[in-house]
């Protein structure tokens, strides 16, 4: 079977790492979290004090990026892949409110993209994956078998990063997360670096309002409307 696929690219905490890890799952292939990536970029920023009152030291940042080692490992006991850098786990500390604050700057650096996009392409070449983040469908996999793009409303999502902090039982203001987004999708979509944008091949999926049940529906229902079906069954 020719290894598919998947691109899943949109705005922030608008369910992209649920949806395609559940895709994942049913299809029975490898998913990757790019945003985690990023995320692991900017703990590294931070943690040698690379990031000082928002300003960043490109030259030490893009001086050590060879330093970085990135992957994902799976989880036995809850069996989701979490990432690690430098052989350290850091699936819960890339997901602060301060590696939040940063991310969007770090991830418009050229140098820390071009880092990022190989490896990317390195992890899905002869696997079947679906890969999430804002580039997967436009830079990183262009000829992606399917592509979707999604979406929901500002305050939809906000809730959305709101539950998941408290459920992670990290301290999290409906205001801050609501700005932090706000100020997210504006750098992400008008970097000069691969912006966020929907690649004219994407299907678009609006999920402001469905369950996670509905969404898998859609895809099911997706999945039979194209003719790549074939080959995922
Ligand atoms: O999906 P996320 O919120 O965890 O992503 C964190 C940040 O990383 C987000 O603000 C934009 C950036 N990102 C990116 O620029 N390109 C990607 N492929 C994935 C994420």
């Amino acid at each position: 079977m020719h290894p598919l696929i998947i691109a899943i690219d949109g705005f922030s905490s608008c369910g992209k790492s649920t949806f395609a890890k559940a895709i994942a799952q049913k299809l029975g292939y490898a998913y990757i979290d790019t945003g985690a990536m990023y995320r692991a970029v900017t703990l590294f920023a931070l943690q040698n004090g690379m990031i000082n009152n928002g300003s960043i030291n490109l030259p030490e940042l893009t001086s050590r990026l060879d330093d970085l080692h990135i992957t994902f490992r799976r989880n036995r006991e809850t069996g989701q892949n979490e990432a690690f850098l430098n052989d350290v786990c850091v699936e819960r500390d890339i997901r602060t409110i301060a590696v939040s604050d940063a991310v969007s700057e770090i991830s418009a650096i050229k140098e820390v993209r071009r880092k990022l996009v190989s490896l990317q392409q390195a992890m899905g070449k002869d696997k079947a994956i679906v890969m999430d983040g804002r580039d997967v469908g436009t830079d990183v996999f262009p000829d992606a078998d399917i592509k979707i793009f999604m979406t929901a409303s500002p305050e939809v999502r906000t809730q959305r990063r709101y539950d998941e902090l408290i459920q992670k039982g990290m301290s999290a203001g409906w205001e801050e997360i609501s700005r932090n987004l706000a100020k997210r999708d504006r750098i992400d979509q008008t970097r000069e670096e691969s912006p966020l944008r929907q690649a004219p091949d994407a299907i678009v999926l609006d999920n402001s309002s469905m369950t996670p049940d509905e969404q898998m529906a859609w895809f099911e229902d997706l999945l039979k409307t194209l003719p790549v079906h074939r080959k995922c069954s």
